[in-house]
């Protein structure tokens, strides 16, 4: 018995040891989450490739550790709201459900206020990798090398090509629910995502004190984003994603993660 409760309180000082050295050190990544972060494994397998590809449609200079682009992108046109950085993301000018204009983005839509009048991607899933990596070499897209290297293009060509979904099958556009089941998304939050987001999606936060970002405020206020995030995962950190399991999986567990508090 008293060496049961010794063993307890060792592994009880080592945990709150742990929590102590997280909390001085946040950004930085040992190595081995160095090489899940940016690195590429041997043989890639197509959800490693397709996840990667999400990623560098989100932000590629974090997903690349490249350098990031601070003057706004002259091919961002004047009907847009954003200024920076931001125009250079793929997201910025087609959506975070792929629909440019025709989707979340449009006018009176709820996303409108990213509205740029550009057409989305969900046509070029025709179009082949190869013409595509062109296509974003080219004007008006213009990303060279030192941006994007060719085999990140590759990645990105097949996500475009393979890796998207058609969001408003899994999002209700006017309400943003997920149309997903609550009761079975438990299960994968409560086992996954909860090892770094806390079983109340509160651990992190990437909002202000007043006005925090959760899981929970993020899944309600842009599923289409957190949906994206889920099936890619969130540039530069060291996270998981679902691209391995069904899509209906991912989708219940945005279901659940809707019901998560938002403060
Ligand atoms: C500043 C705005 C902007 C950004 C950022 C941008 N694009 Fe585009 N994209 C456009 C415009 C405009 C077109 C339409 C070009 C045309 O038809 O000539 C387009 C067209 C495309 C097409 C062809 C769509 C089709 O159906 O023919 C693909 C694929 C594409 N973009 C992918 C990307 C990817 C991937 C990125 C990020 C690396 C990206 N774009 C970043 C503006 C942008
Ligand atoms: C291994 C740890 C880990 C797991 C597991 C994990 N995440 Fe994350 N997640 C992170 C980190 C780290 C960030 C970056 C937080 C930041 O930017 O401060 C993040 C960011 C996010 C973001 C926000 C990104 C943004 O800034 O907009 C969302 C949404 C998210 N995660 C949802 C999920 C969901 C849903 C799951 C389960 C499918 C999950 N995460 C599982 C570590 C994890």
């Amino acid at each position: 018995m008293r060496c049961l409760v010794t063993l307890l309180g060792s592994i009880l000082s080592l945990v709150a040891f742990g929590a102590a050295v997280a909390q001085e050190k946040p950004a930085a990544h040992s190595s081995s989450l160095q090489s899940f972060v940016h690195g590429a494994p041997d043989k890639p397998s197509t959800p490693w490739t397709l996840a990667a590809g999400g990623r560098i449609y989100d932000t590629w200079w974090d997903a690349l550790d490249s350098k990031r682009p601070r003057e706004t992108n002259p091919a961002y046109p004047s009907t847009g709201k954003r200024t920076g950085s931001n125009t250079w993301r793929c997201v910025e000018c087609h959506g975070w459900d792929y629909k440019g204009k025709d989707g979340v983005y449009g006018k009176d839509q709820p996303m409108g206020d990213r509205y740029t009048g550009i057409v989305g991607i969900r046509g070029a899933q025709r179009i082949p990798p190869a013409a595509i990596v062109k296509l974003l070499r080219a004007a008006p897209h213009n990303y060279t090398p030192e941006m994007i290297p060719d085999d990140a293009m590759v990645r990105l060509a097949a996500f475009v090509r393979s890796g998207q979904h058609d969001a408003d099958k899994y999002i209700d556009r006017k309400t943003g629910k997920a149309r997903g089941d609550v009761n079975r998304g438990a299960g994968f939050y409560q086992t996954v995502c909860a090892a770094c987001h806390g079983l109340d999606g509160r651990a992190l936060n990437w909002g202000t004190k007043d006005e925090p970002g959760f899981v929970g405020t993020e899944a309600k206020a842009l599923p289409w984003e957190v949906l994206h995030k889920m099936r890619n995962s969130h540039p530069g950190a060291a996270m998981i994603n679902m691209r391995a399991l069904s899509m209906k999986d991912a989708v219940d567990t945005l279901a659940y993660a809707q019901t998560l508090p938002e403060k």
